[in-house]
């Protein structure tokens, strides 16, 4: 029998558009972290089509775990643990990653571990800082979801709030969208507001009430097309600059604050940042300062980690495999997996 920490976790993701393959060993030492994305393929379409999202999947699945493998200087045999993302995501998608995660589990005969994908987000963080230890408080922004948690230890979580409609990545892919940005529209605004001033517009900041970490961006969203086809109809040229930096200064404004407070409610002094939009450069510096003012402890992942990666999702299965959570060869996706309460 391995010691734990020798012990080699394969990851294995495919939520979305990205096919990704990663080998670590321990539970934090990363020995590969390879990201196929197709983010070229789905621009086109300015957004993510799910069933070309699946074939893709499909196509690169093996290559990607082979790489992966090589990258690591270990074989398929070396591995002890197979960790997959079986939900929140695309049930396509997912599938894939999923069905080979099983089969590569019952022919080298080793556990198998479905891992929500909120959760590896979070473990993301692990990987970049490796002296971060629970507890903290978790900001979890993707293009799916937002929300907060509190990471009592490694398996125990409680959710503080989440959005009720549009995630912050979403909204980001959205108003970029109607700008005429290329998918994904987080980049291209977080760019775009570098040459804008975040004072232009006042755009609504939802639910801005103490105490409560409930989000809701989509009447920002709705606020920032009026606000487009207002001016368009009145022909007054348009600074988008200045649209990008006041869209994103309501969205980050509404993020630091609830992170705060949820901080000051259960005095915890470590704050995680979480998910695709943490590569934020905007957010990242507001979250930053805002920090050092209140003498919490800040960490966000690399920018490699902060989006879809299978490295979150092997350092999550390792703390999972050390507390016996393994699945079975039953394990189905779970498209609207929600992170849920663990543990008091
Ligand atoms: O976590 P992720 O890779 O996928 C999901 O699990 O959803 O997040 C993707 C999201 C997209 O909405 C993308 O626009 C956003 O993260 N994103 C950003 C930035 N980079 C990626 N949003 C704002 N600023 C960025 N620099
Ligand atoms: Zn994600």
């Amino acid at each position: 029998m391995k010691n734990t920490e020798q012990m080699l976790t394969l990851g294995i993701e495919s939520s979305c558009d990205e096919t990704a393959a990663a080998v670590l060993r321990g539970g934090r030492e990363l020995l590969s972290n390879v990201i196929s994305t197709q983010i070229p393929v789905h621009r086109k379409f300015g957004g993510v089509v799910p069933e070309i999202a699946s074939r893709k999947h499909i196509v690169n699945v093996m290559p990607v775990i082979d790489e992966a493998l090589s990258d690591a200087h270990v074989k398929l045999s070396d591995i002890d643990q197979i960790a997959v993302t079986y939900g929140p995501g695309l049930v396509g998608a997912l599938l894939v990653g999923v069905s080979v995660a099983k089969a590569l589990a019952f022919a080298q005969n080793v556990p198998l571990i479905g891992i929500n994908h909120l959760e590896g987000h979070i473990f993301a963080n692990f990987l970049s800082s490796p002296e971060l230890k629970p507890p903290f408080m978790a900001l979890v922004v993707s293009g799916g979801h937002t929300a907060l948690v509190h990471v009592k230890d490694y398996n125990h979580f409680r959710m503080m709030g989440q959005t009720r409609d549009d995630a912050a990545g979403e909204a980001f892919d959205k108003v970029a969208r109607v700008m005429g940005l290329p998918y994904p529209g987080g980049p291209q605004i977080d760019a775009l507001a570098k040459e804008g001033n975040p004072d232009a517009i006042d755009f609504p900041r939802a639910l801005a009430e103490k105490n409560n970490y409930e989000f809701s961006f989509s009447g920002l969203k709705s606020a920032v097309l009026n606000y487009l086809n207002a001016q368009k109809m009145k022909h007054i040229e348009i600074n988008r600059a200045d649209v990008a930096a006041s869209f994103q200064k309501a969205v980050i404004e509404v993020l630091v604050a609830k992170a705060l407070d949820a901080m000051r409610e259960t005095g915890l002094d470590t704050l995680v940042l979480a998910g695709g939009v943490a590569a934020n450069s905007a957010l990242e510096v507001r979250l930053r300062e805002a920090a050092a003012e209140n003498g919490i402890a800040f960490y966000y992942p690399s920018k490699i980690l902060c989006t879809d990666n299978a490295a979150m999702i092997a350092c999550r299965g390792y703390y999972m495999s050390r507390v016996g959570e393994f699945a079975d060869l039953y394990l189905n996706a779970v498209p609207g997996l929600s992170l849920t309460d663990k543990g008091e």
